[in-house]
């Protein structure tokens, strides 16, 4: 292995990923009280998040699924989606929380929260697993944040072409080009090259 150009590293752990998502379901349990909160999962990379963050909130919350696709770029970055899967709950009047795996420019989120707004939601705040704020280009306000991020990531329901998702841990690819060219290079390769250094190989 001496030699060879990790293609990833562990950027958080499993454990440090659930410590994490404890501390947020914590808060979000301490800072709606007697409320009922909707948590809002948008698919499909943050189910996996969502899964782990109701239960550590350890209160009965309501969840329902959202479906969207971005337009292409063609449409420049103007954030607009079309919903390809609405939500089942009625939103008014509700503590609507949408948790999110990744929020990067933002634009997906702001012009969804402007849509779901107007359902008129008792209040309306996001919880991320991942924020990349210095990428932030919408003006959003992002309520919980998991990590922050300057880095392309997968694992834990962070993707690459659909791949990765199923990683409990979240890596950081050293060269996302590499995976622009071969999508499963972080599949076919042994795991101290993905996975280097002491006490990163997680059993
Ligand atoms: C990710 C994430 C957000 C969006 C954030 O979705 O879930 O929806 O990108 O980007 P933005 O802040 O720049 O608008 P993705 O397309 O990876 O879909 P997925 O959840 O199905 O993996």
């Amino acid at each position: 292995m001496h030699g060879t150009v990790a293609l990833a590293r562990i950027a958080h752990t499993e454990e440090e990923i659930r410590t994490r998502v404890r501390e947020l379901g914590a808060a979000i349990r301490d800072d709606y009280g007697e409320s009922r909160p909707l948590l809002v999962s948008l698919l499909k990379g943050s189910v996996i998040f969502l899964a782990d963050l109701v239960r550590a909130t350890g209160r009965d919350c309501d969840i329902d699924f959202m479906s969207i696709s971005s337009y292409g770029p063609e449409h420049g970055l103007t954030g607009v989606v079309r919903i390809v899967k609405d939500l089942e709950e009625p939103l008014e009047g509700r503590d609507v929380l949408v948790v999110e795996d990744l929020v990067d420019t933002g634009l997906t989120l702001s012009y969804l929260v402007r849509t779901l707004r107007t359902r008129q939601p008792a209040s309306l705040k996001i919880c991320t697993l991942v924020d990349k704020a210095v990428r932030r280009i919408a003006d959003l306000d992002v309520h919980y944040v998991g990590f922050e991020s300057t880095e392309f990531l997968v694992g834990y329901g962070l993707d690459y072409q659909g791949r990765y998702r199923n990683l409990p841990h979240i890596l950081a690819v050293a060269d996302p080009s590499v995976l622009a060219s071969r999508p499963d290079a972080l599949l076919s390769r042994h795991p101290d090259l993905v996975f280097p250094g002491p006490g990163s190989r997680r059993s």
